[in-house]
């Protein structure tokens, strides 16, 4: 398995686009949380840019990154979205780092590739020390990249109706 996990560019539409066509509608924020179908690509490229930096957020938002994996042949298989800092909300789910995998790309290592990503961004671009991962009690391929990335539980909690499960990994 050979992954490149980096920043979208705008040699990137025509990838990013076949990405998206990967997620049925109603889950396309595990591909993208900006883009929707006719969203224009460059200006896409320009709320990510404004993401990062903390410019023009939605409310609610904090600063974030996106990264995706692309796959040796040029296909985009996931992402991750690294949060720079925790309000509330992601504090209780969410936290720093979410990732995805399309589907039919899954159990060949690509979450945890991902995972790995995300946290060497949080250490070494974000200087951050700790990190908290959380995810749905019942989501064992989750858990599984959070456990062996070193994630230690804390604590398990209800969140909309569902068991969440939160983890800190130490960056230290
Ligand atoms: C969770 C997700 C990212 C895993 O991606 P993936 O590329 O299949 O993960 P990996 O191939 O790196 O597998 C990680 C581990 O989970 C295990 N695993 C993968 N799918 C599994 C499944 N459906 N059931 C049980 N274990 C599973 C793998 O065997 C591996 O375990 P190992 O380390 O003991 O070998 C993917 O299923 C996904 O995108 N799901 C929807 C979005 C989501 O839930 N994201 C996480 C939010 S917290």
């Amino acid at each position: 398995m050979s992954v490149s996990i980096r920043e979208l560019n705008p040699l990137d539409e025509s990838a990013f686009l076949k990405g998206a066509a990967e997620w049925p509608p109603e889950d396309l924020t595990w591909f993208t949380f900006d883009w929707k179908p006719g969203t224009d690509f460059t200006e896409h490229l320009e709320r990510l840019r404004k993401n990062k930096l903390g410019l023009d957020l939605p409310q609610g938002f904090v600063p974030s990154t996106m990264l995706y994996a692309f796959n040796d042949a040029g296909e985009i298989v996931g992402r991750v979205s690294i949060r720079h800092e925790l309000n509330a909300h992601l504090r209780e789910r969410g936290g720093h780092i979410g990732y995805s995998v399309a589907e039919r790309f899954r159990r060949r290592g690509y979450g945890a590739a991902l995972m790995r990503a995300g946290l060497d961004y949080c250490r070494n671009t974000l200087g951050l020390s700790e990190v908290l991962v959380t995810c749905a009690d019942s989501n064992t391929a989750s858990w599984k990249i959070i456990e062996s990335a070193g994630g230690v539980l804390r604590d398990k909690v209800m969140n909309d109706g569902e068991l969440a499960r939160q983890y800190t990994l130490d960056l230290r």
